[in-house]
């Protein structure tokens, strides 16, 4: 029987019900989405499906142990008692992150520094020797948790942010974090409509993060395949034999062939933008998987193939909302072309709509089905979801300077 431990997904606000689906499908159990993240039951083979599978979680952590931390003095004391040499030889490398919400500690640098020299000292006493400090790739990642008076001590398994999948290189400004455009997809229906073959667009790709998200979840392909750090490669209860098992079956599983893949493809008005989409999307390995082009959103038009689904297409995009790219004013007008080319042009498809700005939101003019509440960032944002329906509203059928045509 292998020892069943609690974990801590980290998940971005509004993204905790999709984490705690994943973490479910991954074998947790006893699984409760609370505030900042998921706590389920697993096994170690849980923790690592995880930090390989989850499209949408931050970070996966290993609680340790919780102490008073009323002082740093108690803090130090707590963190001492955890026998740090069952996780990190002294020869090892470690850093120590720090999160706080309404903590007797208030400085968060300093609880850090506190529980590192706990950490440090003790296996110093212990061996004679001291690990030093790695901020970028240490053997193990401690995350401490303070809240009031209490600390969570935990291992980051994950090391780095699970959004760092290993494939973003050149950025067009304002890009999503991986994560988020994972859970925008999710919340799109995207994994049930991509096996079903239904293509997908992104007619304001910038760099292409939704447009490589969808193709990785048609794929089956695990988002954290590419990289080649977790938190646990350099922990001493690594089991590296169960990881290599994990990392083949995730290989295996990909699709590869083309007939069973949807057609995806992300537009963009900026050249730069759609340079580096495709730079990422070669980078993520998916050479012709999905297809980059630059191209106005006014000569954006749908793919249109044969799919058995109701649906037709799906248009998931994220256009420029103001509050770091683009000036409000010209943005109403984009809103609007926005809201008449997929009236016009994308009858029977679904678009999904993700913004900062609910007053251009409106502008689109379509009456949303669904609304969903999500952070990008500190920016509360909605993603919007837009069925179009499949027989032209009156007066919409022609483009609007043939009907002005004929009124001359
Ligand atoms: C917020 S960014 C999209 C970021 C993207 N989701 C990513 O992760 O990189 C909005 C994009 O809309 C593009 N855009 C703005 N107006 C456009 C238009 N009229 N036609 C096509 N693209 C446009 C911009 O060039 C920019 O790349």
């Amino acid at each position: 029987m292998s020892t069943v431990h609690t974990l801590f997904a980290t998940a971005a606000k509004g993204t905790e019900a999709l984490v705690a689906a994943e973490a479910e499908a991954l074998g947790g159990e006893q699984v409760e989405a609370g505030r900042g993240g998921v706590q389920l039951k697993g096994s170690l083979e849980t923790a690592y499906r995880l930090c390989l599978w989850s499209r949408v979680a931050s970070r996966v952590l290993l609680p340790l142990s919780t102490c008073r931390a009323g002082s740093s003095e108690q803090l130090y004391a707590g963190v001492r008692k955890i026998g740090w040499s069952e996780h990190l030889d002294a020869s090892g490398t470690l850093a120590v992150d720090c999160a706080t919400t309404e903590a007797a500690i208030g400085n968060s640098h300093f609880a850090a520094l506190r529980t590192k020299d706990a950490i440090v000292d003790q296996l110093r006493e212990r061996s004679g020797s001291r690990p030093s400090i790695d901020l970028h790739r240490p053997s193990i990642r401690v995350n401490v948790y303070l809240q009031n008076e209490i600390a969570t001590v935990s291992l980051d398994l994950s090391g780095d942010a699970l959004h760092r999948r290993g494939y973003r290189g050149r950025s067009a400004p304002a890009p999503l974090k991986e994560n988020l455009a994972a859970a925008i997809l999710m919340l799109a229906d995207w994994p049930s409509l991509a096996r079903q073959r239904v293509p997908f667009l992104d007619p304001m790709c910038g760099s292409g993060t939704l447009a490589i998200e969808a193709a990785l979840m048609a794929a089956d392909r695990a988002p954290g395949i590419g990289r080649d750090y977790f938190g646990f490669l350099g922990w001493r209860q690594h089991d590296a034999a169960l990881w290599k098992r994990l990392r083949e079956e995730a290989v295996a599983r990909e699709v590869h062939d083309a007939k069973r893949l949807p057609i995806i493809r992300g537009y963009d008005a900026d050249t730069r933008a759609i340079r580096a989409a495709i730079a990422n999307a070669e980078q993520a390995g998916l050479h012709g998987r999905l297809h980059f082009e630059r191209r106005a959103l006014g000569e954006c038009e749908p793919i249109t193939v044969p799919v058995s689904a109701e649906v037709r297409g799906l248009l998931v995009t994220n256009p420029p909302y103001g509050e770091r790219i683009g000036e409000r004013t010209e943005l109403a007008a984009l809103y609007a072309e926005l809201g008449d080319v997929l009236r016009r042009r994308f009858l029977g498809w679904t678009a999904a709509v993700f913004t900062g700005n609910r007053d251009l939101a409106k502008r689109i003019g379509l009456r949303p089905r669904r609304r969903f509440e999500l952070f990008n960032g500190p920016i509360e944002c909605r993603l919007l979801t837009f069925p179009i329906a499949s027989t032209p509203v009156r007066g919409d059928a022609q483009p609007r300077w043939r009907r002005h045509d004929t009124r001359t």
